[in-house]
């Protein structure tokens, strides 16, 4: 899969920031990322690519203290806005401006597939999160986006074979052998499935769109319009790992 530069990722989330939080979606996947981090009073977490804090904000009723690595400025000045006990700071996940064993629970939801080298940002996960620590990530399922399935048939059908993005590391395989790759010992991997209604068409198509620009022509865009259910389903898995304490990156 293609991911684009970081500089065009930020500025699509600084963009989208303001209206991030109503997607019922990234609020349920939360809660999941969450109750698998099982986090308890005086940790510290680390929400890595924690763009609004919705996993940060939904973890700290438990007593924690929670850090948001996020590299678009806008989506970190939501968080801010949203919840100031939030300590935000702008970095990319490759590079974590953290010390080794600093931390005891590292989330990353919704957010590997925009990085370039998703196994670099695993094992920054993996070198500040404490020997008994927790990392909780998700990955998209393989045909995990309806609206990308949609996509895919829409441009079908006027001759364009597109490639499933997710179809390689969506699987339960090779998620768990990213995590092992990155110096993680993976506890479990569940499935997420979330459903909500569709509300914004126009955003859909720029959304799906983004990761395959050859597809954005007048006569798919109609067919994919007509397409559209009145609902958008999404499936990921979610990791439950621990980091390996004999890993040469810590
Ligand atoms: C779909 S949002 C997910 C935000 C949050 N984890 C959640 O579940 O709501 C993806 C986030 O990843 C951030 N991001 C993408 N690439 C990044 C990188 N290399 N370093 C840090 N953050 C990055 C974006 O700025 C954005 O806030």
């Amino acid at each position: 899969m293609t991911v684009p530069p970081l500089a065009e990722t930020v500025a699509a989330f600084d963009a989208r920031a303001a209206a991030y939080d109503r997607s019922r979606m990234h609020q349920l996947v939360a809660a999941r990322a969450v109750a698998a981090a099982r986090p308890q009073q005086g940790q510290t977490l680390l929400d890595l690519a924690g763009g609004t804090g919705l996993v940060a904000r939904a973890a700290l009723p438990h007593g924690i203290t929670a850090i948001v690595v996020d590299a678009s400025p806008g989506m970190l000045r939501q968080a801010r806005s949203q919840e100031p006990r939030l300590r935000v700071v702008r970095a990319d996940a490759h590079h974590l401006p953290l010390r080794r064993e600093s931390v005891d629970l590292v989330t990353c939801v919704t957010a590997l597939h925009l990085f370039a080298r998703p196994e670099q940002a695993l094992r920054e996960a993996a070198r500040v999160c404490r020997p008994d620590g927790r990392i909780v990530f998700t990955t998209w399922a393989a045909h995990g986006w309806s609206t990308g399935r949609a996509l895919r048939e829409a441009a079908e059908q006027e001759g364009l074979t597109l490639p499933d993005p997710f179809a390689d590391s969506g699987t339960r395989e090779a998620a768990a052998r990213l995590a092992q790759q990155s110096g993680l010992l993976v506890e479990q991997v569940v499935d997420v499935r979330t459903k909500e209604p569709l509300e914004d068409r126009e955003q859909a198509w720029h959304h799906v769109t983004r990761s395959h620009p050859e597809a954005s022509t007048d006569a798919i865009r109609r067919r994919f319009a007509h397409s559209l259910p009145d609902h958008v389903e999404h499936a990921l898995l979610l990791l439950t790992c621990r980091p390996q304490t004999s890993s040469p990156s810590r």
